[in-house]
């Protein structure tokens, strides 16, 4: 479990560096398995997440290999078509795309339903709703998700949700499929077009990602690629929130500005001033911030999955915010710990209206998913005194190296328990425990 002591109050300075997206790398990852041929990812981060997926992806019998930090070899010759084990499977979300991947690579699938952040209600009936409609036959029994499909046919497919999660699903099921897909009211997420680009890469043919229509050619085969993965920004939209809610002067580099434009936009109407270049953001925070209104929306509206850091940012900016959460039902249970450390928050449905006040102080608090763990690490920054924060796994699913990081900007945040461990071999010491991610038996392959 991880646990951080953090004593607040210091104005982040300096210089940080933005990771590769976690959730596009856990869509590379699985997307790889689909070329006859090894796949080159870089720009991986080293985040728990990845290192589940890397499981996973070596459960089914892939082979995946370093080749230097961030950078991963994934050959999926050889690779089985079912998932038996429900343990690494239910640890992140993204186990889905294994569906669309096996699907497309192997006619058939078996994966247990996938896991991940309890943020609410997480179904994944748009992913099945597609894969039936292009020919697949899908039964849900004891937890596990089967599908079979004799040949996949392209099909029209309306996506009644604007789902991240099933847009990508689905382009991987049609990249081999026999006919053009056409995904309607798709997701325009980044992640979605950085996809797109690896398919293309390995020979798919593919327009509109990054619209609300994708049209996907399958072709019988695709081959090797090399991909670099887009950076990610929600965790530069964190670093930005803190240096902004601390006062501080921070540039975030390695990003494409373009993708943080709600959340720039956000920090500057809250009195932050902001400058960019090509690969890099500056924010300078204002004494105190001014009170704003957000409201979470699909990409290219503000991102739910830095709704929690910028609620923590305005416990303390003047005037009274509110912040409406339209993506999950489940996202403001970490305003409880919140109060502990001195806030004013109501939650009423997915409003949460934030009444201003002077200084939140140091609490110890617990986090229970990734998100509202940044956020709580956050209020701890800006909160007089020290802090405890249980994080259990969550923050390193999502954040590398992030209590360095910080460190780096002068934010006084130790790790009072073990480093983490991870199963991806980037470095002989980086070993996943069998029985849990905490130090079990090794488990190398
Ligand atoms: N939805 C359905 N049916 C479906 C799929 C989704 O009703 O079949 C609903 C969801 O309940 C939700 C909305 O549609 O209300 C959007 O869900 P989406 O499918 O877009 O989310 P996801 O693919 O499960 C990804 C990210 C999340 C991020 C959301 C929204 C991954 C692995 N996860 O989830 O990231 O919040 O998109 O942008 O890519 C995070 O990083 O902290 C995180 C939770």
């Amino acid at each position: 479990m991880a646990i951080f002591q953090i004593r607040g109050g210091q104005a982040l300075r300096g210089t940080v560096r933005t990771s590769g997206r976690k959730n596009s790398a856990v869509a590379v990852l699985p997307a790889a398995l689909l070329a006859d041929g090894p796949v080159r990812l870089d720009n991986l981060p080293q985040i728990l997440d990845v290192a589940v997926m890397v499981e996973l992806l070596r459960t089914l019998g892939a082979r995946v290999q370093a080749d230097g930090a961030g950078t991963l070899w994934v050959d999926g010759a050889g690779t089985g078509a079912a998932i038996a084990d429900a343990r690494w499977a239910g640890r992140l979300r993204a186990s889905y795309y294994l569906l669309g991947a096996l699907l497309s690579r192997h006619g058939e699938a078996d994966v247990p339903l996938p896991g991940g952040c309890d943020i609410g209600l997480r179904p994944i009936d748009q992913h099945l709703k597609g894969f039936a409609a292009m020919g697949a036959e899908v039964r849900i029994a004891h937890g596990m998700v089967s599908l079979r499909a004799r040949q996949l046919r392209g099909a029209h497919i309306y996506l009644d949700v604007t789902s991240v999660g099933a847009t990508i699903n689905l382009m991987l099921a049609a990249a081999r499929a026999q006919g053009v897909t056409v995904i309607e009211n798709a997701a325009k997420e980044p992640h979605v077009v950085d996809v797109a680009t690896q398919l293309l890469a390995m020979g798919a043919s593919i327009i509109g990602a990054g619209t609300d229509v994708i049209k996907v050619r399958g072709v019988q085969r695709l081959h090797g690629c090399t991909h670099a993965i887009i950076p990610d920004e929600i965790e530069a939209s964190t670093y930005l929130i803190a240096a902004t809610a601390t006062g501080g002067d921070v540039v975030v580099e390695n990003l494409i500005p373009r993708h943080l434009e709600p959340v720039i936009a956000k920090l500057a109407e809250a009195g932050a001033v902001l400058e960019e270049g090509g690969d890099w953001v500056r924010v300078r925070g204002p004494r105190r911030c001014s009170a704003v209104h957000v409201k979470t929306q699909p990409y290219p509206g503000f991102p739910t999955d830095a709704q929690q850091p910028m609620t923590s940012l305005l416990t303390t900016a003047l005037g009274t915010s509110t912040v409406t959460e339209t993506i999950w039902d489940g996202r403001f249970r970490f305003v409880d710990e919140l109060l502990r450390m001195g806030a004013r928050v109501t939650v009423a449905g997915r409003t949460a209206v934030i009444e201003s006040v002077t200084q939140l102080t140091g609490a110890s608090v617990t986090a229970t998913e990734l998100r509202g763990a940044a956020a709580l690490l956050l209020a701890g920054l800006m909160a007089q005194g020290a802090s405890t924060l249980d994080a259990g796994q969550t923050l390193d699913r999502g954040y590398e190296a992030v209590e360095q990081k910080l460190a780096g900007l002068g934010a006084d945040v130790q790790r009072l328990s073990a480093p983490p461990v991870y199963a991806l071999p980037w470095g002989e010491a980086m070993h996943v425990g069998a029985a849990g991610w905490d130090g079990g038996a090794e488990h190398r392959r």
